[in-house]
């Protein structure tokens, strides 16, 4: 059976089968993957996707795989926790996290989208996986690979944080450490794209990765008991996420599985490194490029493939976007784990405090139901918070140590 999506251009429209590519040809444009909404309505029903395994692969009628598709790789359906503490000290009632910091097998939501990606690049006969990486997707892609039988080239920038370093060479994947910023190691992963039969997830399969995530979208639908929220809080780097989470919901109005209703998205991003939410503050119709100096390097892409796109959706849909200082994210960091016990890597701490900032600003209300993603874990990037947290001097394994050491904290909070 023929397959029921294919590739389309976003600008023209031009469609173009499946086949490994991002852009077309005719316009430059990048592409989309496209479905017959005929053929979902009668798969992506309620009844189907909650008969199917607890994951991402439960919403496999909107996702581009292929025909006959199995997968026992158990990535997706992270939680959704109601965050009454947090929203108690932010000021607002009805908040949720939406948890991807705990996402299998990787701690970021990159595993979803790498989930799609390598069922193309078995389909399309690739051997060899390969990505630009500010590091979340580095770890997605090897571990998956190793999984899958894959080799795994993966390119970074030189800088990233140690765990994301280790977290990428644990699973035999070949790490190629560039002197250059992610929007540099980007552009060389498109030149030897064009030269070598690999498969990038995030360049020749960009289409088809870029739709994993929108299974965090999905999940959040019906987690909230199939109906969709008021607003949603997104970090952003190359942009992708944001708006395939609204073709996420655009698509569940669509069918039927919700009732109609006009979410409001907010983009979240490090000032250190904010191209997108720039263009939506000063109502730019495209973003400008800028150098990336911020210890959100997840975050941390200047030239976000999905700028324009993002800062589109952003501003059709009445929402807004933000952005907030490394001591900010710190903060951000700090106070989610301290009011709900999520550790969110510096990603998180962008979202929370531009989520603080938003309500400050009123522009999400206090009786809004509200979703803030939480996309990467807290462990990754401990370099980030080491500093707050000075070691104690260790005290010998006597009682009468512990009770001159309580008695003398005692005093110290006291004295204060
Ligand atoms: C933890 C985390 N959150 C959010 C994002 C942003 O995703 P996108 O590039 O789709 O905007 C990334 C991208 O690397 C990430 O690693
Ligand atoms: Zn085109």
């Amino acid at each position: 059976m023929a397959e029921h999506y294919q590739l389309k251009c976003r600008e023209c429209g031009k469609l173009w089968g499946n086949e490994p590519r991002s852009f077309c040809d005719e316009c430059l444009s990048p592409l989309e993957v496209s479905y017959d909404m005929d053929v979902a309505r009668g798969r992506f029903t309620r009844e189907n996707i909650e008969a199917g395994p607890t994951n991402l692969w439960r919403y496999n009628a909107l996702l581009p795989l292929p025909e006959g598709f199995q997968s026992t790789l158990p990535t997706g359906f992270t939680p959704l926790v109601e965050a009454h503490h947090l929203g108690k000290q932010l000021g607002t009632r009805n908040l949720y996290v939406k948890n991807d910091a705990v996402c299998f097998p990787t701690l970021s939501f990159k595993d979803r989208v790498v989930a799609v990606a390598l069922a193309a690049a078995r389909r399309f006969g690739f051997k060899v996986v390969s990505c630009s990486s500010t590091g979340n997707l580095a770890n997605a892609v090897a571990a998956q690979a190793a999984r899958e039988g894959f080799d795994a080239w993966i390119f970074i920038p030189a800088d990233l944080e140690p765990a994301k370093i280790i977290g990428t060479q644990i699973f035999g994947a070949k790490l190629i450490r560039i002197a250059g910023n992610y929007d540099q190691v980007n552009r060389l992963c498109s030149q030897i794209a064009e030269k070598f039969p690999w498969g990038f997830v995030n360049v020749n399969l960009r289409p088809y990765y870029a739709e994993g995530s929108k299974t965090v979208g999905y999940e959040i639908a019906e987690q909230l008991g199939w109906r969709l929220p008021d607003n949603i809080v997104v970090p952003m780097a190359g942009g992708s996420l944001i708006t395939k989470i609204r073709k996420s919901f655009s698509e569940l109005i669509a069918l039927g599985l919700v009732e109609e209703k006009k979410v409001k998205f907010f983009g979240a991003q490090a000032t250190g490194c904010s191209p997108i939410s720039d263009a939506v503050k000063r109502r730019l119709d495209q973003f400008e490029p800028q150098k990336p100096a911020t210890i959100a390097r997840s975050l941390a892409i200047g030239n976000p493939a999905d700028g324009f796109y993002a800062s589109r959706a952003i501003r059709e849909s009445g929402g807004w976007a933000e952005d907030v200082s490394d001591p900010e994210i710190v903060k951000g960091i700090q106070l989610l784990a301290e009011t709900e016990g999520i550790f969110a890597e510096t990603a998180g701490g962008v979202t929370t405090s531009v989520t603080r900032k938003l309500i400050e600003q009123g522009y999400i209300g206090p009786n809004e139901t509200t979703v803030v993603c939480i996309t990467g874990n807290g462990l990754k990037t401990i370099d980030a918070v080491s500093q707050e947290y000075a070691l104690t001097p260790a005290i010998a394994p006597r009682l009468t140590e512990f009770e001159s050491f309580i008695n003398d904290r005692m005093a110290a909070v006291a004295g204060k």
